[in-house]
């Protein structure tokens, strides 16, 4: 079986590496080899019979859903969900709206237009975050405000900065962690969970995944896997994930950011439907290593998943 391992033209170094090793994970059992997403695409395509699929920024707008897209109209298997799932799960306001819908907790959110006329809890936070980016992108200390007048200017800089909506949602104060899943419908598989902690981080610093966070305090923010969490809590959070990879329709493997209140409440905050698959740094390789799966047997296990698919 020949596997292309399609990437991205602007991959940069970092992500380039991941490209390599999700390639030689699968040398162990299938060919495989490395394939731009280009302008070729279409005919190179034609020589493999499935793909990893690791293209995440094509084009201007819509990012994941090309690759899949394309494969869909030329009948070839692939990694991870089709663009349909991909086109929910990028615009967060979308997804809360089918969450909620399902009985998925998510944070409330209130409307652009309703910024003035929304009643104030004393003491409840917003963030106010881009409705269609991902990477923590225009996330900030500023980004959670308490007054009307900082939302307006907050979401004016999400409009003019990212030219879309802004989501409004409400701040949850409290633990952060990920969910990781690996498998279809029969096979899946719920890693164990994943907390980020930042109380490493200075005062000062803001403590959750702000764009600066990630970027530059990594090495300040800590990582417990599993994560501490009592069994109701545990349960709860898992099976609320598994319902969550069904509804919508995500496939193979997944990671979803969680909030959890001071009363062990958890809130679904952000579905990624791709995952980047970074070795030794990415979220879910330290989620399936915490669950006895080296990175290899994550890219072989995703691969088997894909491949089960009829
Ligand atoms: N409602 C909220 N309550 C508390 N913290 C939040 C909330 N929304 C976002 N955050 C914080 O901001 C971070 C980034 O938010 P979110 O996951 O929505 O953005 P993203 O850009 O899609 O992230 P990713 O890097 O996972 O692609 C979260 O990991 C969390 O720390
Ligand atoms: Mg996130």
């Amino acid at each position: 079986m020949k596997i292309a391992v399609v990437y991205d033209t602007d991959t940069y170094e970092q992500k380039k590496n991941m490209v390599t090793a999700v390639k030689n994970a699968l040398l162990k059992k299938y060919d495989a080899y490395e394939l731009a997403f280009d302008e070729n695409f279409m005919s190179e395509i034609k020589k493999y019979d499935m793909v990893f699929n690791l293209s995440s920024s094509g084009g201007r707008e819509s990012r994941q859903m090309h690759v899949p897209a394309v494969l869909d109209i030329m009948g070839i298997p692939h990694t991870g969900p089709g663009s349909y799932t991909h086109a929910l799960c990028l615009n967060k306001t979308v997804t809360k709206i089918i969450l909620r819908q399902h009985g998925i907790p998510t944070p409330p959110e209130i409307k652009q237009q309703d910024i003035f006329v929304h009643r104030w809890e004393e003491g409840t936070g917003f963030i106010v975050k881009p409705e269609r980016e991902g990477s923590a992108k225009g996330i900030s200390d500023k980004s959670v405000v308490y007054d009307a007048q900082s939302m307006k200017k907050q979401v004016e800089y999400i409009n003019n900065t990212f030219k879309q909506p802004a989501l409004i949602e409400q701040f949850i104060p409290g633990r952060e962690l990920s969910i990781g899943i690996v498998g279809n419908a029969e096979t899946m598989e719920v890693l164990p969970i994943l907390e980020i902690d930042f109380s490493g981080l200075p005062e000062e610093i803001e403590h959750f995944y702000s764009h600066r966070v990630k970027e530059e305090y990594s090495h300040l923010t800590s990582y417990k896997c599993p994560a501490p969490l009592d069994q109701k809590t545990e349960k709860d959070i898992k099976n609320y994930a598994a319902k969550v990879f069904n509804i919508l329709e995500l496939k193979d493997y997944c990671r979803m950011d969680v909030r959890l209140n001071e009363k062990n409440e958890s809130f679904f905050i952000d579905i990624n439907s791709m995952p980047l698959l970074m070795p030794d740094y990415s979220d879910i390789i330290k989620m399936a290593k915490a669950g006895g799966m080296e990175y290899d047997d994550l890219i072989l296990k995703i691969t088997q998943s894909a491949l089960s698919r009829k």
